[in-house]
């Protein structure tokens, strides 16, 4: 991608004399060189797909953008166009509701995996098979896939810091990027501090008009504070906000995706920030527009305020408006909920989140799964399925580099659900010999037969399979160590049964999860909140989870099960945003690594401020069950229509 170019025309020697101070220092500014989440300067971008699984399928099939259309999961729906929003149709519809309000509609089931077959198509009578078919997801995840890798190419290989939140957004922290230009526009900011002191205010930057171009710029804290000169921290996001307008562009113009952003100083705002107005647009909060931007929002609105924890704030102080919040003190917050929960509440409405953007793109396990309607009754069935699901893993473990021994993971796990109760094994992978879908589905059956042979497993209303435990390219928060209860084993080196057989009805935390609580997590989340799942935005990544999902319909009814879930392959907690998964994953990431370094005492020693949000997702989620699907990548018959590259 060719460098941004400039948002202002100005170079101008004159800047500082006869003025006052830039209010940043030499120092926070060199901080951002290094992505240091305490640099004021810093600048996130947030990116997210606009309808996402709709323009994968309007790109696949050439269709125009005005036409309406919706992708449809059996008789649900899961995405929608923005022309096909203008008639009032939403995610609640069903296909039969959502063709009254606009007859001329295109809904396009999603590819399915058709029992019995080797690989996922798109078959046009999917929609009255839900029996026999599961849903696959992976087209969204290849197009997911070419996005991100694009974006990267868009950004300098050495200056990049990109964040993978679920299947249609990242994060991407573009402090170096915007640091390295700044020093190229500015020469005047490449000289040493006076007196060699980097505490030294910086200068001003030179007067002149920023050039927002078409940015949503929202409203500024009072009428004020846009006749102040801008400082360097608008102009930073200014750089940031030229960045991801080109990236935004390439999108459009190589995979023809329109998505919307939202640039800031730091994820909390960023994310919002591309909420804010959709589709195709981008939403720049300077931080002198922080406070005005907030005060007018419901706190459940916030990244991690959108279940558990936002109901508890709003009951207990009976409002969900932040203007509200904003007058509460400190301390009443600490005393209403919690020490750590008190702050991190404080600070996030006040815009305040140091969180950084941590480099996770790697899938870090893969599920597949399939919710019975009807229940399944024989060992045949089951056999059927999981050799669909070992399919279905395999194949996307290839793209993973599984055949070339990059990554390859090392535990394998089954859950059986029947009669509302949940029942777990888990069995480690060999290693030293190259892995293969067989190997996966004798595995899954001998998982399958242990199971059935501990008692009664019909009927069986959901069969899952994961693989986790990657070994390469892990990257992970250390830190969080600092959480996990001494003397805890738990990694899974033979078939054993899971700790807890997971009674789904009961919502009880699953006994391995307690055994992993620290206090420190329970001291941040009231006891009960850690049988309850959490509402958020959006997640870990990966593809690997969300979307395998189903909905699932009963009669002309549409029974809406488990579609905004997003389930851990590894402990089959549930969650309700990817972000709050993603959390979790890096939890179990963090427990492996802790589990593998135990003894090291750079392990013990390591430190890091655990963003409360992580804090946040290592609650004991709700557990529930969600069907679906995953799909393979291999280009068979069934897929040859397809236009994604
Ligand atoms: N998705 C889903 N079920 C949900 C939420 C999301 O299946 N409860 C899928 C959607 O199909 C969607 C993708 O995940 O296309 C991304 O979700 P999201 O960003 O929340 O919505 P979009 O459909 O992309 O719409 P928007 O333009 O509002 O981002
Ligand atoms: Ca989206
Ligand atoms: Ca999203």
């Amino acid at each position: 991608m060719s460098s941004p170019s400039p948002g202002f025309q100005v170079s101008s020697p004159e800047h500082g004399i006869g003025r006052r101070k830039s209010q940043f220092t030499h120092r926070q500014l060199s901080l951002l060189a290094s992505f240091s989440p305490s640099s004021p300067l810093r600048v996130i971008a947030h990116v997210d797909l606009d309808a996402f699984y709709a323009q994968c399928e309007m790109v696949r099939l050439g269709i125009d953008e005005e036409q309406p259309l919706a992708v449809q999961q059996w008789q649900g729906l899961i995405a929608i166009n923005y022309s096909a929003r203008k008639f009032g149709i939403g995610r609640h519809c069903t296909v039969t509701e959502a063709k009254k309000l606009c007859p001329n509609l295109v809904a396009q089931h999603v590819a399915t995996w058709k029992e019995g077959e080797e690989t996922w198509a798109y078959h046009d009578d999917a929609a009255s098979h839900i029996a026999t078919h599961k849903v696959s997801l992976d087209p969204y995840r290849l197009q997911s896939r070419q996005i991100l890798a694009l974006i990267k190419q868009c950004l300098p290989a050495n200056k990049q810091k990109v964040e993978k939140a679920s299947i249609d957004e990242v994060f991407i922290d573009l402090s170096a990027q915007v640091h390295s230009i700044l020093l190229q526009r500015f020469p005047e900011l490449t000289g040493p501090p006076p007196y060699d002191d980097p505490t030294e205010k910086l200068p001003l930057p030179p007067i002149t008009a920023l050039d927002w171009k078409a940015d949503v710029l929202v409203d500024l804290d009072d009428a004020e504070a846009e006749v102040d000169d801008p400082d360097w921290d608008d102009v930073a996001i200014l750089i940031g906000s030229e960045i991801i307008r080109d990236i935004r562009a390439e999108i459009r113009k190589r995979l023809h995706y329109t998505c919307s952003a939202g640039v800031a100083g730091n994820k909390m705002l960023s994310k919002l920030g591309s909420g804010h107005r959709k589709p195709n647009q981008q939403t720049v909060i300077r931080n002198r527009a922080i406070q005005r931007f907030l005060s007018d929002m419901k706190f459940t609105k916030i990244r991690n305020l959108g279940g558990k924890l936002g109901d508890q704030v709003k009951s207990t102080f009976n409002t969900e408006s932040i203007k509200d919040m904003l007058e509460v003190p400190v301390d009443q917050l600490k005393l209403k909920l919690g020490d750590d929960t008190g702050l991190w509440f404080y600070d996030t409405i006040r815009g305040i989140d140091l969180s950084e953007v941590t480099s996770r793109t790697q899938i870090k396990s893969m599920l597949s799964a399939k919710s019975f309607q009807p229940s399944i009754n024989k060992m045949e069935q089951a056999s059927k399925w999981l050799r669909i699901f070992a399919a279905d893993i395999f194949s996307r473990l290839i793209e993973e580099g599984v055949l070339e021994n990059r990554r390859r993971p090392k535990t394998i796990h089954l859950h059986h659900r029947s009669a509302g109760q949940t029942r777990s094994k888990s069995s480690g992978i060999p290693q030293g010999k190259a892995l293969e879908e067989a190997i996966l589905f004798d595995l899954a059956k001998n998982m399958m037969s242990q199971i059935a042979s501990e008692g009664r497993v019909w009927p069986c209303t959901n069969l899952s399979l994961s693989v986790g435990g990657f070994e390469d390219g892990i990257t992970g928060n250390m830190g969080i160590g600092s959480f996990l209860l001494k003397g805890d084993e738990a990694r899974i080196s033979k078939v054993t049964s899971c700790d807890s057989p997971l009674d789904l009805s009961s919502h009880e935390p699953q006994e391995k999860k307690r055994r992993l609580e620290s206090p420190g997590i329970q001291r941040f989340f009231p006891k009960k909140d850690l049988s309850a799942g959490e509402d958020q935005t959006d997640s870990t990544e990966l593809d690997y989870t969300h979307g395998d999902v189903e909905r699932r319909v009963s009669g002309s009814r549409s029974r809406q099960l488990s579609i905004t879930d997003y389930m851990c392959s590894r402990c089959n907690a549930v969650f309700e945003s990817a972000e709050a998964l993603q959390s979790h994953n890096d939890w179990h990431l963090a427990k492996d690594l802790h589990d593998e370094e135990r003894g090291r005492s750079t392990f013990a020693s390591s430190k890091r401020i655990v963003p409360r949000s992580e804090k946040n997702a290592t609650q004991a989620p709700r557990k529930k069950h969600s069907g679906g699907g995953a799909g393979g990548k291999r280009l068979e018959q069934g897929q040859s229509k397809l236009k994604f590259g």
